[in-house]
């Protein structure tokens, strides 16, 4: 089936007000992208981004699965949607590894965000070894099925990136063949797990995109989209991305 592509920033612990002008230049491009495209910012510059770029989508990082209470730090879905937010990312490698979040974890965030009104960005992917290992896939699936939302009434608004953790920030991107194989497993999984609506899932790729290999990666087989990190930081490097989707 022909999905939209969406290609998402993240600019993880990066931002401040002055870089509010690469926010404006990509919200200026994707009016005529022909692809969705999304910026998930830190918690700091949501606001700002919104009040900058009214109408385009700036999104969260990261969501805690409860409306509110005693949990120093973290950032309700209803936070970010008072912020102006319209989605988040739960499951980040970074957060999986940094902060010790699990797949319970991260489909109880999944699930509050959705039930919030949020879209989500779901991300999962295997380690250096894992890979090594020749176990990718079925660990990849098993990630995915412990963290699914157990429901998902809008496929257009849930997404899931497949970032191989080895990739992210290291210039190292898997094969096409091997981003083709893990996307291909992932959608037979979507599809067992909500039935029609997991075709139109999206499922991006995540993990040293750049304006060089993006064209060769949209074009692999369910591949609906990516999520950029480093070159997501400014429209020079971004928007090429954006434009290799459309
Ligand atoms: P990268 O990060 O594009 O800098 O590799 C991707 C991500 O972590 O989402």
């Amino acid at each position: 089936m022909a999905r939209r592509k969406l290609v998402a920033g993240n600019w993880k612990m990066h931002g401040l007000a002055a870089d509010l002008a690469e926010v404006v230049a990509v919200s200026n491009a994707a009016r005529t992208a022909g692809c969705d495209v999304a910026l998930c910012l830190p918690a700091t510059l949501i606001e700002r981004a919104v009040r900058a770029a009214p109408g385009f989508p700036i999104g969260g990082q990261d969501v805690h699965q409860a409306d509110k209470g005693a949990h120093t730090g973290c950032v309700s879905a209803a936070m970010l949607l008072d912020a102006g937010a319209s989605l988040t990312i739960v499951g980040h490698s970074e957060r999986r590894e940094a902060q010790g979040e699990t797949d319970a974890n991260v489909k109880a965030k999944a699930e509050a965000a959705l039930l919030a009104g949020l879209d989500v960005i779901l991300c999962i992917g295997e380690s250096d070894a894992v890979r090594e290992a020749g176990a990718a896939v079925p660990t990849v699936l098993a990630q995915l099925d412990a963290s699914l939302p157990a429901s998902v009434a809008d496929p257009s608004r849930f997404s899931v990136a497949y970032e191989p953790i080895w990739a992210i920030g290291t210039g190292k991107v898997p094969s096409v063949g091997d981003i083709g194989e893990m996307h291909s497993a992932l959608r037979g999984r979507l599809k067992a797990a909500y039935g029609e609506a997991g075709d139109a899932i999206r499922i991006l790729y995540g993990g040293s995109v750049k304006a060089s290999n993006a064209a060769e990666i949209f074009a692999v087989e369910d591949v609906d989209g990516a999520l950029v990190g480093g070159a997501s930081l400014n429209a020079t490097d971004f928007l090429p991305i954006i434009q290799a989707a459309r």
